[in-house]
């Protein structure tokens, strides 16, 4: 039995068929409409979400499946002191699969020690996010037609968005990918990214606060959102929360083919005014986030289909 924590939880090789899978999906989605009839997802998230549980929750609807499970931890038995492992086991009884989100960095892997069913990481702390990382590696395969050879700015809070520390680990081993780091100086990469993936390996990167300067250079720009949840000081928050709005004005420095992205929820990292540019791709990248769960799924379960 396969759980998912990590985006390296799966080789190079692997990761292409999952991704071949999913674009099936997206050609062909009657063929996979019953592919799990009578099966159970469980969605067990213990820090807000709209995407990732609803797209977890539409993928396995979209298979046929059911769904059940809570949206925060004060509607589950974790407000009355229930620990992670206990309920893991309990819903192991329930359900075959499930996807948990948490705001301690680790506690799915705790989770899924313990589980005799798939567990799956939507989200722990600050730490990873991995299918938020497979709907990036397929929303960049199906708009760029290649996951390597790119330049990848990723800008706003890189100390603490979970998205862009799974991405980083992700694109890592694509050949020819060079990463550019923007952000504040409070909110930098973490160096253990820097030194343990990047600089191990030799992969180059830079590190910029100015997103003007860098434009010209991406074929694709990842915006992300500054972490308010995971501030210590309210005052931090608001003196950098609007330091970076990608605007209509910035976009002229871009490519023309440059595909903006974003995990959402947007606040005001990116002016409504660019939705429109036909560069925007946050909200198609939404699209193949149920594409690539569904894979998922189906992969984890080991369902087959002829
Ligand atoms: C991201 C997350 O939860 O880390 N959202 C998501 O799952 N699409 C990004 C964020 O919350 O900023």
């Amino acid at each position: 039995m396969r759980h998912l924590m990590s985006p390296l939880d799966f080789s190079v090789e692997e990761l292409d068929q999952l991704l071949d899978l999913a674009s099936d999906i997206e050609k062909h989605p009657e063929k996979y409409a019953h592919a799990c009839d009578g099966k159970k997802l469980a969605t067990l998230f213990y820090e807000p979400s709209t995407r990732t549980r609803l797209s977890f929750e539409a993928a396995m609807m979209n298979l046929g499946g059911n769904i059940f499970g809570f949206s925060s931890a004060e509607s589950s038995s974790a407000a009355k002191g229930e620990s992670v492992s206990d309920t893991i086991r309990m819903i192991s009884c329930y359900a075959d699969i499930c996807a948990m989100r948490h705001p301690k960095e680790g506690a799915p892997m705790v989770a899924s020690a313990v589980s005799s069913i798939p567990v799956i990481n939507a989200g722990d702390g600050g730490h990873q996010h991995p299918t938020q990382t497979l709907t990036d590696l397929l929303t960049i395969r199906s708009l760029k037609g290649r996951l390597d050879n790119l330049t990848i700015g990723l800008c706003g809070d890189l100390k603490f968005g979970r998205t862009v520390h799974s991405l980083v680990r992700a694109l890592a081993r694509y050949k020819n990918i060079t990463f550019i780091f923007i952000s504040p100086e409070e909110l930098k990469i973490p160096s253990y990214i820097k030194e343990d993936v990047l600089e191990a390996q030799g992969i180059p990167y830079q590190e910029s606060e100015r997103i003007e300067d860098v434009m010209p250079d991406l074929d694709i720009l990842y915006m992300t959102r500054v972490q308010q949840e995971r501030f210590f000081n309210e005052a931090d928050y608001i003196r950098l929360k609007d330091f970076y709005i990608l605007n209509n004005k910035k976009m002229k420095l871009a490519k023309e083919d440059m595909i903006v992205m974003h995990p959402l929820p947007r606040v005001n990292e990116i002016s409504v005014e660019v939705d429109k540019d036909p560069r925007a791709a946050y909200f198609r990248q939404v699209q193949y986030g149920v594409y690539v769960r569904m894979a998922l799924i189906l992969t984890l379960l080991e369902v087959n289909l002829c």
